[in-house]
């Protein structure tokens, strides 16, 4: 993590602005008893939902590298009584979940802020049941973000040159292995810092296990 994510996120975490660029957790056909995962939990409105939806049977887990954020997170839950809640700090890259834990992962702006994508989305398909899903909101940059911004830890704090292009995007989610991949809502373009952006929510799965003959 960047101390300017840390920074950034910090400050945020007691203030009621909205941090989500799309509708993931609405877009979750979550079932009682079912285990879900959200990623980049922030302040952990998502979990909550979640946590309603899985009932006394199931579970819902939200990771978030800072911790101002965690403790907002944790804190609500214990003010609103909601025991089948976990809230984990853990960084995208590593997630800190053991293999096949979750039926459902979501996550809403937040993968734009990883330096290694194609190791979450790998992280996403180990965390994940065979069959399980996932539905993400995200950003994608309409081009590539310029060389001198792609780095910038402030800049990809703003949630803007973290992004990669659409194709890059769903290459990275098509080489983890997760099939079945859709795009559920595309906005248009428009200007965030120095780029042109796109929000968007995609879903797809982890494959079941594949019967042998
Ligand atoms: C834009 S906020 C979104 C929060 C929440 N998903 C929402 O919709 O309100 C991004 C969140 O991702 C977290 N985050 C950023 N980079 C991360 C990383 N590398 N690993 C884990 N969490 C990260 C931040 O701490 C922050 O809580």
């Amino acid at each position: 993590m960047t101390h300017a994510i840390e920074l950034r996120y910090g400050e945020l975490a007691e203030t009621e602005c909205c941090l989500s660029c799309g509708s993931a957790v609405q877009r979750a056909e979550i079932r009682p008893g079912q285990v879900c995962v959200d990623l980049g939990s922030g302040r952990g409105s998502d979990v909550l939902r979640m946590a309603e939806s899985v009932g006394p049977n199931g579970h819902a887990y939200g990771l978030d590298i800072t911790e101002a954020m965690l403790e907002k997170a944790r804190k609500t839950a214990a003010r609103l009584g909601v025991t089948n809640v976990s809230f984990i700090r853990s960084a995208l890259e590593k997630l800190e979940l053991p293999d096949q834990t979750a039926d459902w992962i979501t996550s809403n702006c937040v993968l734009n802020h990883a330096e290694d994508k194609a190791r979450v989305w790998r992280e996403i398909a180990r965390v994940l049941k065979h069959g399980g899903r996932f539905v993400v909101s995200d950003i994608y940059a309409v081009e590539e973000i310029p060389a001198e911004y792609r780095d910038d830890p402030e800049a990809i704090a703003e949630c803007w040159a973290g992004a990669v292009t659409r194709r890059e995007y769903l290459l990275h989610v098509l080489r983890a292995g997760l099939l079945d991949v859709q795009i559920l809502e595309e906005s248009a373009p428009y200007e965030k810092g120095k780029a042109r952006v796109v929000s968007f929510t995609i879903t797809g799965q982890r494959p079941d296990r594949c019967s042998c003959y």
